[in-house]
């Protein structure tokens, strides 16, 4: 049975297996699934992004905000389920903006994201009322308060900065402030005169700052030093200007289990190290303690899907292993090709107690280095036609997704009580040549 064979982690809540060894979604059988919507197909479980979302949103109470970052997935059904929860969304393009008001997320409860956000972006985020825009640069600053006055309106936003701090899983780095594209750097004084010049302005309310360290992360420790920075600068801003910001956020970045080797926190135990932190750096500095907010993506959508394939071409290579090429691969899943980032896998139509046979599982592209899964232990009786399920694939495979070798990027289905229904469909070879125009 996956859920006793496998860590509960890795596999969204409502994953098990049935009387015949067919592992079951939502009480669906995937060898259904895969008959109704096709291989290879993201199978994503609504009650567990649900779960999700109202445990993110207890673990910070009413007193600070969540905003599911919309980079990891987004699509209408899910911006439905985020506004049905009470989550913020965060969104980094004019592409997820469209996307979140065309499904009806209120506005205000919108943060709009981005390094070099294009006027018209800016325009429509303006016009379109969202609740904050994170700024990044010292153009964008005046570009937003010129949009906003032209507009009549005075436009909440939050300046984002990096404080030295780079996160990846178990450790963090402290990079060269000037060697990455986001934000404004705390060292040299960057950070604080964007501050200066954004107070200054009157198309623009200051409401705060925001740091997003990186990503997967597994420990608080690099979010403990981010805090102590940006309280720090909150400090600088309260004595220089006499204002005592009301926010922070904190970005998003929390690690989710990929294979039973990680192991995740939970968000009650980050929201409550989030705010002991914050607590802390503000009594330290005679501040009042800001609102706090994050940005969580992965940790929300990530465990809620799996990647559904099939089995087709299987190659022993003696003293080596056995590559087992599915009907997807690195169109559908780019993390391992571009993060060398670890998935497991299992054979999910059936069970089997042959015995385990070290394989690798490949995709249909022509490129080499084409790898869903590289290294697993799978029966040594697989053959074509079986279907292979890849956990956790929900946070950024279907929204990094592409048309490598003119493939067809796979639907999401989401399943829920017994029923399935398709939320992004599959794309067609119509599809395809539409955007061929000859
Ligand atoms: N907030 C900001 C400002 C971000 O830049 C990101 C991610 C997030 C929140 C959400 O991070 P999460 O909680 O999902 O880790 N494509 C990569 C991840 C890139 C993340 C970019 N920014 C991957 O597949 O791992």
């Amino acid at each position: 049975c996956i859920r006793d064979s496998l860590d509960a982690r890795i596999w969204s809540r409502t994953v098990d297996r049935n009387e015949d060894g067919v592992a079951t979604v939502g009480g669906l059988d995937v060898t259904r699934l895969a008959e109704e919507f096709g291989t290879p197909a993201y199978i994503l479980d609504e009650d567990d992004f649900r779960a999700r979302c109202r445990a993110w949103a207890d673990a910070f109470g009413p007193g600070a905000d969540v905003f599911y970052a919309g980079k990891a997935f987004l699509s209408r059904a899910v911006v439905r389920w985020l506004h049905e929860e009470g989550l913020n969304l965060d969104v980094c393009s004019g592409g997820e903006l469209l996307t979140a008001l065309d499904a009806g997320m209120p506005a205000d409860r919108i943060a709009f994201h981005g390094n070099n956000k294009s006027l018209e972006e800016i325009e429509r985020a303006v016009r379109a009322g969202v609740g904050r825009i994170v700024l990044d640069s010292f153009q964008e600053i005046a570009r937003v308060a010129h949009v906003a006055q032209g507009l009549g309106v005075r436009q909440r936003v939050l300046i984002r900065i990096t404080v030295g701090v780079e996160a990846h899983t178990h450790e963090f780095i402290a990079t060269a402030h000037e060697d990455q594209k986001f934000g404004l750097p705390l060292a040299g004084g960057q950070a604080a005169e964007g501050v200066r010049r954004a107070l200054g302005l009157d198309g623009l309310e200051l409401i705060g700052l925001h740091s997003h360290i990186g990503s997967q992360i597994f420990d608080t420790s690099g979010f403990e030093v981010a805090a102590h920075r940006v309280v720090g600068l909150l400090q600088q801003v309260r004595d220089e200007h006499g204002v005592e910001l009301p926010e922070i956020d904190l970005g998003g970045g929390l690690g989710i289990a990929y294979t039973p080797d990680d192991d995740p926190r939970e968000p009650r135990h980050i929201a409550k190290a989030l705010h002991e932190i914050v607590t802390r750096e503000c009594e330290n500095a005679g501040l009042r303690p800001p609102r706090i907010s994050v940005e969580p993506g992965r940790a929300i959508v990530g465990p809620t899907a799996f990647t559904l394939y099939e089995v087709g071409t299987i190659k022993p290579l003696p003293g080596l292993r056995t590559y087992v090429s599915v009907d997807g691969g690195m169109s559908d899943n780019i993390r391992t090709a571009l993060y060398d980032a670890e998935y497991s896998v299992s054979l999910v139509s059936r069970v089997s107690d042959a015995a385990p046979m070290l394989s690798r599982v490949v995709g249909k592209h022509c490129e080499s280095g084409d790898i869903v899964v590289k290294d697993a232990f799978l029966p040594a009786d697989l053959a074509p036609g079986d279907l292979l399920a890849v956990p956790a694939t929900g946070a950024y495979c279907r929204s990094m997704a592409s048309n490598y070798n003119h493939a067809l990027r796979p639907p999401v289905v989401a399943v829920r009580d017994g029923a399935a229904r398709v939320i992004v469909r599959r794309e067609t070879e119509e599809d395809l040549l539409r955007l061929d125009v000859g």
